[in-house]
């Protein structure tokens, strides 16, 4: 089973998985917030080793009943609340499906796997070690230092999964990755943020100076590690996902309006014109960089593109899937972008 099978990273793993894995019976639990979107496995949707149930896993009876039709033998979680911007508006929603989805996944599958191989992947992220000065890279062992209400709920729900492990003996591998970009990223997030506002000639918001400093994995390398972690990875430990890609969010943003000027035919030196700074988020972590030699050394796993070949394909997706943007960006993220921009 795989949780947050509808959302930007989650629709990437399942399409990997069921391409893949055609012996694997994949469930995809999800319960279709505003980040879950059927759409985006439009492709998959039919194939015979596929299952979509709608669900919240925060309810312990849509868990059990689900482990129980699908006799789930393993679980990918990835369902979350996901976007730091929202935490801080509001910290409850991620607590209730961070922590305690978590926690009632785990609970689910300690009580269905008495026996038998079974494997429970927590996803999470490199935000749970805290903000980085201008040196050094997070490790595995780099003590965790989360400070928005969203890094503290994953850490919270590492500590869990962890917990589950250490008490109970429940088959738990964990990794924590960097920043992800590519295809069906909602627009709330930096890069796909910026491409929809240049293609709509909207102010480019930058926060602070934009000297923040983030490491971007392309996500279907992200997809590539979790399965990697899932069929290889030791159990009880974790695994930091990355590609050595730092930027800051500033030369980021102004790279990214190069390529659009060149892709909407536009001078040179066009789109850059619509960069505003504004005010800066609370709390904002300077720098995240991410060390991945466990990964590599002992799963062999690397990424498989440039940050320039992936960020090239994304833009060329965003801009051949118009529908797919004007579909979620109508409606409810109108209000979501009025209330976090208007007045900053
Ligand atoms: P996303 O916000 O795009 O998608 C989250 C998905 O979870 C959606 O499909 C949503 O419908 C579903 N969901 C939310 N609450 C749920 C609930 N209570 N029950 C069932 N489903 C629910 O998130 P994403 O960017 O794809 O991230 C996926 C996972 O990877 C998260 O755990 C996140 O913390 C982690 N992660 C994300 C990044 C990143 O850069 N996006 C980096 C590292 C780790
Ligand atoms: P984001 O994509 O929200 O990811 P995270 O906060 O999880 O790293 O933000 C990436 C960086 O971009 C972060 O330093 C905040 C900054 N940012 C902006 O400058 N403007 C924006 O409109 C957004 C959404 C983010």
């Amino acid at each position: 089973m795989i949780t947050g099978g509808a959302g930007f990273i989650g629709s990437h793993v399942v399409r990997l998985f069921v391409a893949k894995y055609p012996d694997y019976r994949i469930i995809n639990f999800d319960k279709l917030t505003y980040a879950g979107n059927l759409e985006n496995l439009k492709d998959i949707e039919n194939a015979d080793n596929y299952v979509f149930v709608k669900g919240d896993i925060v309810s312990v009876e849509d868990v059990k009943k689900a482990f129980e039709k699908y006799e789930v033998t393993d679980v990918i979680h990835l369902a979350a609340e996901s976007h730091v911007d929202r935490s801080i508006e509001g910290p409850m929603d991620f607590v209730m499906t961070n922590v305690v989805g978590t926690v009632n996944l785990l609970q689910q599958a300690k009580e269905n796997w008495k026996e038998g191989e079974h494997v429970f992947h927590h996803v999470s992220t490199d935000e749970v070690y805290g903000s980085l000065g201008e040196e050094g890279l997070f490790k595995e062992t780099t003590p965790y230092d989360p400070r928005s209400p969203y890094s503290a709920s994953k850490a919270s729900s590492d500590h869990f999964v962890m917990a589950f492990y250490h008490t109970y003996g429940l088959p738990v591998k964990m990794s924590n990755c960097s920043n992800n970009y590519g295809s069906h990223h909602f627009p709330e997030k930096l890069i796909p943020l910026m491409i929809h506002n240049v293609v709509n000639n909207k102010p480019l918001p930058v926060y602070g100076k934009g000297e923040n400093v983030r490491d971007w994995l392309w996500v279907n390398d992200h997809a590539s590690a979790i399965d990697t972690i899932f069929h290889s990875g030791r159990i009880g430990e974790s695994y930091n996902v990355g590609g050595l890609n730092e930027w800051k969010n500033i030369d980021l943003v102004k790279f990214l309006c190069q390529l659009m000027d060149q892709k909407l035919g536009r001078s040179l030196g066009e789109s850059e014109k619509l960069i505003t700074y504004v005010k800066d988020r609370k709390g904002h972590d300077l720098r995240y960089a991410i060390d991945a030699t466990k990964l590599e050394k002992e799963l062999g796993w690397k990424p498989s593109i440039t940050f320039e070949k992936g960020l090239e394909d994304t833009v060329d997706w965003y801009l051949n899937n118009s529908e797919w943007v004007e579909k979620v960006t109508s409606g409810a993220y109108k209000d979501y972008y009025e209330n976090m921009y208007s007045d900053r």
